[in-house]
């Protein structure tokens, strides 16, 4: 664990999450908002942001997988937990948004399956320059640096989404990871 550098605290993370659920809750005044959080990695950022909007939202959840280590691979659907989103306003919470392969599926797929009134993204964090497919995103926490994260839901292989921080590792230490922890 020793190998693991905060790259943005918690302080800072409440802040932040603070003026998003602020603008969330301006833009969507009167309107039916329904989030989607797509799991695991966003449910504590997900959590957060939502128990600060002052109005009623309801809640759904998806599975998508698209990460392998930290290589970009296979985007799976591995659950859909979506309710009725017909002629809602739909905001998808994704923790983070990297080549874009997997928000790009999931607005695409929504938008042909479903009838919801609107679809918006709302990110944590974002690495822009990783891009492989044009996506921009509604709202966006953070844009990070090329680094692999972890912690506030974030995991490498299913590991470290309980630190209370965003944290990063440098690259000669991403193996270490695993026998450290
Ligand atoms: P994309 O389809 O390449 O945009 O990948 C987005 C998904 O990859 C996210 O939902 C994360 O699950 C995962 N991901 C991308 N970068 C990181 C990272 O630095 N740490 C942990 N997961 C990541
Ligand atoms: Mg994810």
């Amino acid at each position: 664990m020793d190998k693991i550098r905060v790259l943005i605290n918690r302080e800072q993370l409440n802040d932040r999450i603070n003026i998003l659920s602020n603008q969330i809750e301006k833009d969507y005044k009167d309107k039916d908002l329904h989030i989607i959080c797509v799991l695991k990695g966003s449910v504590f950022f997900t959590m957060d942001l939502i128990r600060n909007i002052n109005q009623n939202v309801r809640l759904d959840f998806v599975k998508i997988k698209s990460y392998n280590g930290t290589k970009s691979g296979e985007i799976n659907f591995e659950a859909n937990l979506i309710s009725d989103i017909d002629n809602k306003d739909v905001l998808i919470i994704e923790d983070i948004i990297d080549s874009g392969k997997t928000m790009n599926y999931l607005t695409n797929y929504l938008r042909k399956n479903y009838n919801p009134r609107s679809i918006k993204v709302c990110t944590l964090l974002d690495k822009k320059e990783k891009r492989e497919i044009s996506f921009t995103t509604d709202y966006t926490g953070f844009v990070v640096d090329d680094k692999f994260v972890i912690g506030y839901g974030l995991d490498y292989d299913e590991d470290y989404r309980n630190l209370p921080y965003i944290g990063y590792v440098d690259d000669e230490d991403i193996k270490h990871l695993k026998k450290d922890r």
